[in-house]
């Protein structure tokens, strides 16, 4: 194995992270007791985007923006060129964009989904279907509202949970022929490819399968779009599970990549580890259809609706995620944690995947019907016995049909996010411990209710309630096990 932390080998015999890091500068956390955390959920409505960090002890809700920012991406934020218009941290931004993404257009924005916005805005019609591997839930919400809809074309391994497939985020070929007979490549904008597909499991595609795609992009003259928010991660797992790559560098794996899209968006709170995002291809025709929208939702041409010290920081990031020994680090956590939990009967998503560890809430929840939203009933019953956010990603997380019917989702995950380099081996075992104490009581969750549902993305924002008093049973059994315990 090419692991760059790994090849470093302990006396012990112990096989676990090491980072390849200090830490310089910390952030002081709190736990606050269980019967606090009980009343915060009440006042979040049961979900956990609408905790206070006040209240969370680790917060595992997404790596969006919360990776830790190295020294040199904060010393260039020192030095960036405050301009409107023409700024020469922007030409920076270019430059990274170029050597790393190989792409010479750039369009900055202020995040991944205002990409998605713009590239619905300039293509997606009443009509219109877009195939992808998996969705993401802003990207869907974009091409929806633009009257077009998806399609969701992945192998039946994918929603396995338990898997040694190492390339669960492939697309189906012949699924993705079918559909493009079907509605006849003129109804099809693009075909998008999310690296790293979120939604189950932050699991990554093979270049061997992108190559195929690419292909038959190709053969139906349709563009073929790259969501590259999770493309470091990505290519690090081709390094590691794809024969042909294993000797390859970070740099020329991405370059084989980005190389087959024809158009690239990102959010760089993921990809480089700050804020913002880009789109950038090396099509100037498709540059030219995107470029008018920039000006009209983000701002102008040379900072998208970013600080100018936000884009200094996203051109360093993009250089180190050139490095190994940076890029595996939140992957190694999450295979840690996953092999941790699956070894005690736990059921989560293998193999590891990136992003974080996501637990199976519909098994570990049978008793709840999906009606009640094991993932997010999972999700609050775990805040409350540790005071770690995690994120729902099940039904809850999942829009309404256009007749206002519920859509259940295929998997009732729990996601715990593990961003690059923010927290500690011994923060992780407490995960660990805490998971599979609620293993052990897991009878004593029950199902949630919304109470308040807004129209879209209702994730973010919604309200829910417990079906009955379960919340208090599961506190008074973490009393009864752990004493004075917080
Ligand atoms: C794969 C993927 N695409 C797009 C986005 C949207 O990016 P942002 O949150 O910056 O709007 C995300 C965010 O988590 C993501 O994971």
């Amino acid at each position: 194995m090419s692991d760059v932390s790994k090849s470093i080998k302990f006396y012990s015999g112990e096989d676990i992270p090491l980072e390849l890091h200090k830490v310089r500068i910390v952030q002081k956390l709190h736990l606050v007791p269980v019967e606090r955390r009980l009343e915060a959920l009440y006042e979040a409505g049961f979900n956990t985007f609408r905790l206070d960090t006040k209240d969370v002890f680790l917060d595992m809700l997404t790596d969006s923006g919360t990776n830790a920012m190295s020294d040199r991406q904060l010393g260039a934020m020192m030095i960036a060129d405050d301009a409107y218009a023409g700024s020469q941290s922007f030409v920076r931004y270019q430059k990274a964009v170029e050597d790393v993404l190989g792409k010479k257009y750039l369009l900055p924005v202020h995040q991944g989904r205002a990409a998605e916005n713009i590239i619905s805005n300039a293509y997606v019609r009443k009509g219109s279907v877009v195939p992808m591997n998996y969705h993401f839930t802003t990207a869907m919400a974009h091409i929806t509202q633009y009257g077009g809809r998806i399609e969701e074309l992945l192998y039946d391994e994918a929603y396995v949970i338990r898997s040694r497939h190492p390339f669960k985020g492939n697309m189906n070929l012949e699924k993705l022929e079918e559909c493009i007979k079907k509605h006849g490549a003129s109804n099809i904008p693009f075909i998008r490819m999310e690296a790293s597909t979120n939604l189950i499991g932050g699991q990554p595609f093979s270049i061997e399968n992108l190559r195929a795609v690419h292909a038959i992009a190709g053969k139906y003259g349709i563009r073929l779009v790259l969501d590259a928010s999770l493309l470091g991660e990505n290519a690090w797992l081709v390094k590691q599970r794809e024969e042909e790559f294993k000797n390859k560098s970070m740099g020329e794996i991405i370059l084989e990549m980005t190389g087959m899209a024809d158009l690239i968006y990102f959010s760089a709170r993921k990809l480089s580890s700050s804020r913002g995002g880009g789109i950038c291809t090396n099509n100037e025709k498709i540059f030219k259809e995107l470029e008018p929208l920039v000006p009209l939702f983000e701002g102008f041409l040379t900072y998208g609706g970013m600080s100018v010290r936000e884009i200094e920081a996203i051109a360093v990031g993009l250089y180190e995620t050139l490095d190994e020994g940076m890029i595996c680090q939140s992957p190694q956590f999450i295979e840690y944690l996953v092999n941790a939990l699956d070894s005690k009967g736990v059921p989560v998503v293998t193999p590891a995947g990136v992003l974080g560890c996501h637990i199976d809430a519909m098994n570990i929840c049978s008793h709840i019907p999906q009606t009640q939203y094991p993932a997010g009933a999972f999700a609050a019953a775990f805040y409350l016995i540790s005071g770690v956010r995690g994120m729902e990603r099940g039904s809850v997380s999942n829009q309404r049909d256009e007749y206002g019917n519920e859509t259940y989702a295929d998997m009732e995950l729990l996601r715990l996010a593990i961003p690059r380099r923010v927290f500690t081996l011994s923060q992780i075992k407490y995960v660990e411990d805490r998971i599979l104490w609620l293993y052990e009581n897991r009878h004593l969750i029950g199902g949630l209710k919304f109470i308040y549902e807004p129209p879209v993305l209702r994730f973010f924002m919604g309200g829910l309630e417990p079906v009955d008093d379960w919340a208090q049973k599961l506190l008074a059994k973490f009393r009864e096990d752990f004493g004075d315990s917080l």
